[in-house]
């Protein structure tokens, strides 16, 4: 990128650069404001200031990486999710806006003062907001991932939210006891899946994506042993893909679920699953 000295300069070159290498041009301007540790509305009331010959490179720099694809979350080292700004690294999946209408529909299910267990934290995003917004909830977040629960605490210890417990398990392993909602954004993509060589998908932690051939691998698992880790009545909510709504709904139906829903994002398509769990015993239908 040739050498730029002023902020309006640097943005020219680099939303150019961006369009020839298929990449949006408005991204610019977050980047660069990312790399001046600065808001975008300095870079609109300041075109002509000069940026140093550090920056410039840096900037370049920057530019070269998200136009080689790198996802601007792990350029930046953080996404905004509900209310909190979150740092990602490529230990973790970056969260994605769909995955706000989970945490809403926990909001309104869970009773108040609700135990709830998040399996698969990644950067904290469902546990944090759900502490956030929720101070009274005593959550327990999971990941198989060391890096991703490191990751989640700092993001904890940010937000000075003291009500998530990290725990470090394969799913359930390392866990006992029953919560009253159990949520989970778990990975669901195919094996094969030719999404995964495109976009952002190619930098990500494919143990935060891949699901088996089918994806369904860990809402199969999930599905299967969360009856054990519920309260009588307790709900389970997973996110899924877009075509796995029918498979969920049959698979929660089988594992002897109740009120089994599923609610489509804003694009109107399939995006969460959740039932409830009332533990009816063998030979009556009472609630034990
Ligand atoms: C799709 S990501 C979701 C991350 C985060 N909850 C979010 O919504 O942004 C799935 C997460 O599940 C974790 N994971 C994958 N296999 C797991 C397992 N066997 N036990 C626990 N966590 C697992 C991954 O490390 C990853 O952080």
């Amino acid at each position: 990128m040739e050498t730029a000295h002023t902020v309006a300069q640097a943005l020219a070159t680099a939303r150019r650069r961006l369009t020839q290498a298929q990449q949006t041009p408005a991204e610019a301007d977050g980047l660069l404001a990312h790399q001046l540790q600065r808001d975008r509305t300095y870079l609109i009331a300041h075109p002509e200031a000069e940026l140093t010959p550090a920056q410039s490179a840096d900037y370049a720099h920057l530019i070269a990486q998200r136009c080689a694809g790198t996802p601007v979350a792990y350029l930046t080292g953080r996404r905004a999710f509900r209310n909190l700004v979150l740092q990602v690294n490529s230990h973790t999946l970056i969260p994605r806006p769909e995955t706000e209408h989970l945490v809403e529909q926990a909001l309104q299910l869970g009773p108040a003062n609700a135990s709830v267990l998040e399996p698969g934290t990644g950067s904290g995003a469902i546990a944090l907001a759900l502490a956030h917004e929720r101070p009274t909830w005593q959550i327990t977040a999971t990941d198989i991932s060391l890096d991703a629960l490191a990751l989640a605490q700092q993001n904890a210890a940010h937000h000075r939210l003291t009500t998530v417990r990290f725990v470090h398990s394969d799913w359930f392993t390392a866990l006992t006891g029953r919560y009253d909602l159990i949520i989970s954004n778990p990975p669901y993509v195919a094996t094969d899946d030719p999404h995964l060589t495109q976009g952002d998908l190619r930098y990500e932690p494919q143990i935060a994506l891949v699901a088996g051939p089918d994806g369904l691998a860990a809402i199969r698992h999930l599905t299967h042993q969360a009856p054990t880790y519920l309260q009588p009545g307790g709900w389970l909510l997973l996110e899924h893909g877009a075509t796995q709504g029918a498979a969920c709904r049959t698979l929660l139906q089988q594992r002897g679920f109740n009120d089994i829903r599923t609610w489509q994002d804003l694009a109107g398509l399939d995006r969460l699953s959740g039932a409830r769990f009332l533990h009816r015993t063998s030979s009556s239908s009472r609630l034990i």
